[in-house]
């Protein structure tokens, strides 16, 4: 047996407190495929006393993760503390990085921050950074990309990064209204008592910034990604979504174009029969596309304490077998920057609703004015009363229309949305849902 792999961890919640159980339940089977022992040898949380189910006595311990990271007794740092640039997680990467030794990390908010500096730091002090749990939670999406598809040129990423969202469209789907879904995502867990960071596309939106940095080969860049959430999502949506034959998922999406890459988090309409459509509840699901491997799909628990320490512990078996490699998949220093393709040049199809007005002619209007703008109609759905029925009661009375249209730019979607609520054709503010062709 080669010397053990001391590991010293930080932060014993939901994930460090699963890792430290997943090793101590898989330590004889590890050491047998690895030829040597890995070994918690020290730990760091806030509160020692807190009961955790684990036995933390038997390991020496760090009121301060700097110290933990510092310390000479371990050969891997471990941070499963969270949180951005301000705080212990940040400081004790660094202390760990800057005495040469490798980091596995969870820490998506960290990540899409300090990323570049990270990786930059690491490769300087010849250490790993490793963060496969960062996005997916158990699913390996990192190492697919960085490994697995590195022979390909990859034109588009695009996944279900957050389980709640998912939670919530997938009880919506099922008859729940929104308010009523988020509750329900709440009692289960799944969602916070703020559920903003989740259900407004800024979780997402972290996870895609990495993704996007490790398929593409460019810097981390969190300031520019187009971000919409799913909180204006209505029952009448997901009902024309049906009947149309799509579902409404919150997509986060990496695209390759001409005028740079898109990155955007949104509701999206996608086919009901694509793979990605099927994935419900909280599960995860990642699809890359690449110019040799055509697409992949990856799908599984996107969070919890397990699914992501089995993550984890997929990085530090890298460390104790010796695999090493620039963090992002290319060395830091040659990361191109990023290049955001504007998203008024987004093009694709449009999912619209609208409330017309009850009169001869008012569709007409819209119609034409789409037509104007070079926007073609692929279907439409009209509910009129039926004929027979009484008698308009005002001459206000509006009617809902839904419209899908094919492809054009996000430009002259709004252009002509805007124009028609200025003309006064159309009541309140249209509903518009971006279509993904998949
Ligand atoms: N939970 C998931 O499903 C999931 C999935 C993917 C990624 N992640 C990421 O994994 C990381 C950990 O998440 P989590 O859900 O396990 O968080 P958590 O349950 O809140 O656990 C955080 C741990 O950090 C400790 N801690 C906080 N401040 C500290 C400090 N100053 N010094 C030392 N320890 C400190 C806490 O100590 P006490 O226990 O004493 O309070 C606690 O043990 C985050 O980056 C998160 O984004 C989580």
């Amino acid at each position: 047996m080669d010397s053990p792999l001391r590991l010293g961890i930080a932060g014993l919640g939901t994930v460090g407190a699963s890792v430290v159980r997943l090793i101590e339940t898989h330590n004889d089977a590890l050491a047998a495929q690895l030829s040597r022992r890995i070994s918690v040898v020290a730990v760091s949380a806030r509160k020692r006393e807190r009961p955790r189910g684990l036995k933390i006595d038997r390991y020496d311990w760090h009121d301060d993760p700097v110290s933990l990271a510092r310390s000479n007794s371990i050969d891997v740092f471990v941070e499963l503390i969270g949180g951005g640039d301000d705080g212990p997680a940040r400081s004790s990467i660094r202390a760990a990085l800057k005495t040469g030794k490798s980091v596995v990390t969870a820490n998506k908010a960290l990540l899409a921050r300090q990323g570049v500096k990270l990786a930059k730091l690491a490769e300087e002090r010849g250490a790993q950074l490793s963060f496969e749990a960062a996005v997916g939670g158990g699913i390996p999406i990192i190492k697919t990309l960085r490994e697995a598809l590195a022979g390909n040129r990859l034109t588009r990423l695009y996944g279900i990064l957050n389980g709640t969202c998912n939670f919530i469209l997938t009880r919506m789907e099922g008859g729940a209204n929104y308010a009523d879904a988020l509750k329900e995502a709440q009692k289960l867990g799944y969602a916070e008592a703020d559920p903003s960071f989740d259900v407004e596309g800024l979780d997402a939106a972290q996870k895609l910034t990495i993704l996007t940095s490790v398929a593409f080969g460019t810097e981390i860049d969190r300031e520019t990604t187009f971000v919409e959430g799913i909180s204006s999502i209505e029952p009448e949506d997901i009902a024309a979504a049906d009947e149309l034959g799509y579902r409404i998922k919150l997509l986060a999406v990496a695209q390759r174009t001409e005028s740079g890459i898109e990155q955007r988090v949104h509701p999206t309409m996608v086919p009901r029969d694509c793979d990605i459509a099927r994935i419900s509840g909280v599960t995860n699901a990642v699809a890359v596309e690449g110019d040799f491997i055509g697409a992949v799909m990856l799908s599984g628990p996107g969070a919890g304490g397990d699914a992501t320490a089995s993550a984890v512990v997929g990085d530090i078996v890298d460390l104790a077998r010796g695999v090493r490699m620039p963090p992002l998949g290319r060395p830091a220093a040659s990361l191109e920057p990023y290049r955001r393709a504007p998203m008024r040049a987004h093009e694709g199809g449009y999912y619209l609703r609208l409330k017309i007005q009850d009169r001869p002619g008012a569709f007409a209007a819209i119609a034409r004015r789409m037509a104007d703008a070079g926007i073609s109609l692929h279907s439409v759905l009209q509910r009129n009363r039926p004929i027979g029925s009484a008698p308009k009661r005002s001459a206000e009375e509006v009617q809902p229309v839904t419209i899908i249209t094919h492809s054009t730019t996000e430009e002259t979607m709004r252009s002509v949305l805007s124009k028609m609520e200025s003309e006064g054709e159309v009541h309140g503010r249209p509903k518009m849902i971006r279509i993904e062709a998949l």
